[in-house]
């Protein structure tokens, strides 16, 4: 069982598109496996969850499509927060959240410090994230607490990052069939075992998980070693 999860949630669009409906209908439908995905994480033990919710490219999208992701994600935190709490999981928002409406940084604030002090599942929800952000300002952080070029090492920037520690993904999903990253976390998947599947977004469920993580199971980390048996 892997300790931490991240998954692209990816093709909500496209469910939409295929039953001639709006595409915020699709990202409607991508909240409800949202929930059902936290709630089966939690259900196996996963210590860490990161979902990919809004990437700092997303802004590109149309203003509409922008506003109604902004519209659910205000919902989702409001509606959430309370269950999330009653189920001991922590949120964390990671990604640049000056660029949110304050009404969302307000509701970001609000559900963090609720539930701050749960010692259940890590939630993490990727909201104007960027892999490349994150190194960044990892990278500035640093140097604004006086950080030396000398002591910069790989712990000393992973310590910076915006999942500072937690583990590394064991597992990244990616749902709706493309192969690709898309700027999530670059830096921290540098040995992650990598899920691709064409399912969309919307019709992941706990049978679609159960098999990615069937998969994981069947999977052999090497870390750049040989294998145990010709040790
Ligand atoms: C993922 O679904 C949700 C976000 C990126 C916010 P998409 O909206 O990218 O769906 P497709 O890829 O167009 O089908
Ligand atoms: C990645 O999906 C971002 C999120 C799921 C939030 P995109 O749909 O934005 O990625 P591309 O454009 O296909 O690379
Ligand atoms: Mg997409």
């Amino acid at each position: 069982m892997p300790r931490h999860v991240a998954i692209i949630m990816d093709g909500n669009g496209r469910w939409a598109k295929k039953r001639m409906l709006p595409r915020f209908v699709g990202h409607r439908k991508g909240a409800g496996a949202v929930r059902e995905v936290v709630r089966e994480s939690a259900r196996r033990g996963i210590e860490v969850l990161t979902l990919f919710a809004f990437s700092t490219e997303n802004w590109q999208r149309p203003p509409e499509e922008v506003s109604a992701l902004m519209q659910l994600f205000l919902d989702a935190l409001r509606r959430e927060r309370d269950t999330l709490h009653e189920n001991n999981i922590r949120l964390r928002v990671i990604g640049d959240r000056s660029r949110f409406a304050a009404e969302i940084q307000a509701a970001i604030d609000e559900a963090e410090r609720l539930t701050a002090n749960n010692s259940g599942m890590v939630l993490n929800v990727a909201a104007n994230y960027g892999g490349r952000w994150d190194i960044l300002q990892a990278v500035r952080r640093f140097c604004a607490e006086g950080g030396t070029l000398d002591s910069l090492d790989e712990a000393a920037l992973a310590g910076h990052l915006s999942t500072a520690g937690l583990p590394e993904p064991d597992l990244m999903i990616r749902t709706g069939g493309e192969h690709r990253i898309s700027n999530f976390l670059i830096w921290q998947l540098a040995y992650t075992e990598l899920y691709f599947t064409d399912v969309l977004w919307p019709d992941f469920d706990a049978v679609a998980y159960g098999e990615a993580l069937a998969d994981y199971a069947r999977r052999q980390r090497r870390f750049g070693r040989v294998e145990a048996d010709d040790a």
